[in-house]
């Protein structure tokens, strides 16, 4: 652990000043929540995993040619990253239909759109994620229009690298959320990538293999994470 100054404590995540000024210690929690934190729950081993799930997509990324926060791991929860300027955006895409835009458009969950969806919400706990559109995000000055248009670009090609790797897993890669930053005037991939934030069906089931396992409660969260974990790591040997 570190004695260093706590920056900002999250919900999955604290994130604390690293010995470097231009680097922080990412610590990932055992803590579980959904639906904005009104249901909350430990789950002993879930930041391990979460770690390991999201170093090897990020190391799978960064050899792909996406720019990324991540430095180093520097244990198996924590990883060293670069300090940017995150965009106060979820920034989530959709191949296939479900959660919330199955519920908000009243449509089947399950269906392969033609095109991926991509839509934006204002990260604000007070507010509870608002979706937010391209001129709003304009307009309240959170990312200028240059900006909006290379993160959609960003999140379509990262979309196109993590399609292929989930499906060596034998997932489908439903949707996910990403976060971005800025160092200078360059945007780069921050946060993490894990069953967390995105969600993931076996190929032939179509059973959750992530976050809705616990929001549903229809399996154990922490050994569906593991699952995910072996089977991207046995992709990979
Ligand atoms: O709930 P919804 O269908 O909008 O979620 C879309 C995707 O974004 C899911 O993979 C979900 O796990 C992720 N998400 C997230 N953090 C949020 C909201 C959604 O990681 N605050």
């Amino acid at each position: 652990m570190t004695d260093e100054k706590l920056l900002y404590e999250g919900k999955a995540k604290n994130v604390y000043q690293a010995k470097q000024a231009d680097e922080v210690l990412m610590v990932y929690k055992d803590q579980a929540t959904a639906f904005n934190g009104k249901k909350k729950e430990l789950e002993p081993g879930k930041g391990v995993l979460n770690c390991k799930i999201s170093s090897l997509v990020f190391d799978y990324l960064i050899k792909n040619g996406i720019k990324t926060h991540l430095v180093r791991n520097v244990s198996d929860h924590e990883q060293l990253v670069k300090k940017t300027e995150v965009f106060p955006l979820e920034v989530v895409l959709r191949n296939i239909t479900a959660g919330s835009f199955a519920k908000k458009f009243d449509v089947e969950t399950g269906t392969h759109l033609e095109e991926p969806i991509i839509e934006f919400y204002y990260k604000s706990d007070a507010l509870d994620d608002p979706f937010i559109n391209e001129s709003q995000i304009h307009a309240l000055k959170i990312a200028d229009k240059q900006d909006i248009q290379y993160i959609k670009e960003l999140t379509l090609k990262i979309n196109q690298l993590l399609i292929p790797f989930f499906a060596q897993g034998n997932f489908d890669l439903v949707d996910f959320k990403l976060e971005f930053g800025k160092i200078g005037s360059e945007i780069i991939l921050v946060d993490e990538f894990s069953p967390d934030n995105c969600r993931l069906w076996d190929k032939q089931s179509h059973d959750s293999m992530d976050k809705d396992v616990f929001r549903k409660h229809e399996a154990d969260l922490v050994t569906t994470y593991q699952k995910v974990l072996d089977r991207l790591v046995s992709q990979e040997n």
